[in-house]
């Protein structure tokens, strides 16, 4: 199920907000310490103002809410609201006094015992949640997520706690992943906020559109993209888009992996099928590859990893994404020559790729040391950034593959002081935003111009391919 976390301060706003997200959910939780006092008795009523099932919550400030209310106070306020017909309540794991309980017990109304943690996950957990299950229903944890270890902690729960009615929440940027798989962990629902109004939350709409998380069965095979940082990225609409077009039963999740070899452990476990690696991993991997492909090999660096006979298998399709958007300009002869600014990963795949098709290749870099490294590789020359005007006007293609101009430094380019003349083909691999300043100097010459966009697209694709075994379907658009 997904839930709503509701975050009005009025009732009728609260109303709004499910009404809003009323086909993604299956329930909502009334966060009453949210409410302004007035509507607080009011709260009784809402139940009948709305067609789902709703969970009564109010949150101590030691755990996270916003209820300034004497404990008495606070049990007063539950006990008069459970005359109202919510489906649940939410009692915290350490009060011990009956009556709430009680009430609940007399009207019907399930108990959720909680804990939250908002800065780590405790070294009891399994045993934590065994406690509050037997002191209630249903038992719930929500506890911070710091590293990838506590990723694999959180996953190991159904298994140590298998038959057990819980709700099990990681929060945090690592917590995603436990956010979307929900159903993996054996938690009975996943919480969704209209707006990220914490880290690692996500919208009710996304859950259940782009990620269908409440479909996931025990069929559905896992895929990702692995990364440090990750939540940017746009592969998940690329695939998720992909599989449901083709009612290919399976999700694709992002991971925020501070540890490589404990990811690789994490895949097995879950018998992940395979995933799409990022920023800084893309050499990391390697390491745990049992068969990589020959262009892995001479590029040195692997952006999609599949599972293959019992072994990880290395592909790299950034090559294939870099070209495919100019593939007809090289087909026609266009580019024989080009520049490619910068050496970091990314240039790896593009150099290897445009020396592959023939075309004599200069790097410009700041650091040259790095620009050397990928030069000697692949038999091209390199040259200082410092010196990008002396190749003005003697080069089809330009290149722009540093992070120089992201997302939100829209205003930068790597060569401010570069003149194109106009007859250049000028590429930036940079998506976000899709016009950079590069471009536009470019685009200002009237340069053809192509996007970082069409160079991801096209490499999740084949991606694609490689996850699933059928093309990526025309027809979809993930509108990057
Ligand atoms: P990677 O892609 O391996 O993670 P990176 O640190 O993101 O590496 O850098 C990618 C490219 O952007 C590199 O060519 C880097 O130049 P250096 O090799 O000299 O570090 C380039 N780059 C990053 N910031 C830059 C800046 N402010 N000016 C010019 N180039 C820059």
């Amino acid at each position: 199920m997904i839930c709503l976390t509701l975050s009005s301060t009025t009732l009728r706003d609260a109303e709004e907000e499910i009404k809003r997200n009323r086909e993604y959910i299956d329930l909502a939780e009334l966060r009453v310490d949210l409410l302004a006092r007035e509507e607080i008795r009011k709260a009784r009523e809402f139940p009948k103002m709305v067609d789902v099932p709703l969970i009564l919550t109010l949150r101590r400030k030691e755990d996270g809410g916003r209820s300034t209310f004497s404990e008495k106070e606070r049990r007063e306020i539950l006990l008069y609201l459970l005359d109202g017909d919510f489906s649940y309540v939410d009692i915290e794991g350490d009060i011990k006094r009956g009556d709430v309980e009680q009430k609940a017990r007399a009207r019907g109304i399930r108990i959720i015992r909680s804990y939250h943690n908002f800065s780590s996950v405790p070294e009891d957990i399994y045993s934590k949640i065994y406690s509050l299950h037997q002191k209630g229903d249903i038992a719930k944890v929500a506890v911070k997520l710091n590293s990838f270890q506590d990723v694999l902690t959180l996953f190991k729960v159904e298994e140590e706690l298998k038959g057990i009615e819980k709700i099990v929440i990681g929060m945090g940027e690592f917590g995603v992943p436990t956010r979307i798989l929900y159903k993996k962990l054996g938690s009975m629902l996943t919480f969704a906020s209209e707006s990220e109004v914490a880290p690692g939350q996500l919208s009710a709409r996304d859950l259940k559109t782009l990620y269908r998380a409440d479909m996931v069965d025990d069929r559905t095979s896992i895929y990702g993209i692995i990364g440090n940082p990750v939540m940017h990225t746009s592969s998940p609409k690329i695939h998720n888009l992909g599989f449901q077009a083709i009612r290919f039963n399976a999700i694709y999740v992002p991971f925020l992996v501070d540890n490589i070899r404990l990811f690789f452990a994490f895949a097995e476990y879950m018998h992940l099928k395979g995933f799409s690696v990022t920023v800084p991993f893309k050499v990391d991997v390697l390491s745990y590859l049992g068969n990589i492909t020959r262009e892995v090999k001479q590029i040195g660096s692997c952006n999609t990893v599949v599972r293959v006979r019992g072994m990880w298998k290395g592909i790299n399709t950034d090559y294939y994404g870099f070209i495919k958007p100019i593939e007809k300009e090289l087909e026609s002869g266009k580019i024989k020559s080009a520049l490619v600014i910068g050496a970091g990963g990314a240039s790896y795949a593009i150099v290897w790729a445009l020396r592959n098709r023939g075309v004599k290749v200069v790097i410009l870099n700041r650091t040259l040391s790095h620009a050397e490294r990928i030069a000697k590789i692949n038999i091209c020359q390199y040259d200082s950034i410092d010196n990008a005007s002396n190749y003005e006007g003697k080069v089809d293609l330009v290149v722009q593959t540093t992070s120089v101009g992201l997302y939100p430094h829209e205003d930068e380019s790597p060569v401010p002081n570069f003149h194109f003349t106009g007859k250049e083909i000028a590429y930036d691999i940079i998506y976000k935003p899709r016009m950079t300043r590069f471009l536009k100097d470019a685009s200002e010459k009237g340069c053809i111009l192509h996007f970082g966009s069409e160079m991801l697209l096209d490499q999740g694709k084949l991606q694609f391919e490689a996850f699933s075994g059928y093309y990526y379907p025309s027809w979809v658009d993930p509108g990057l």
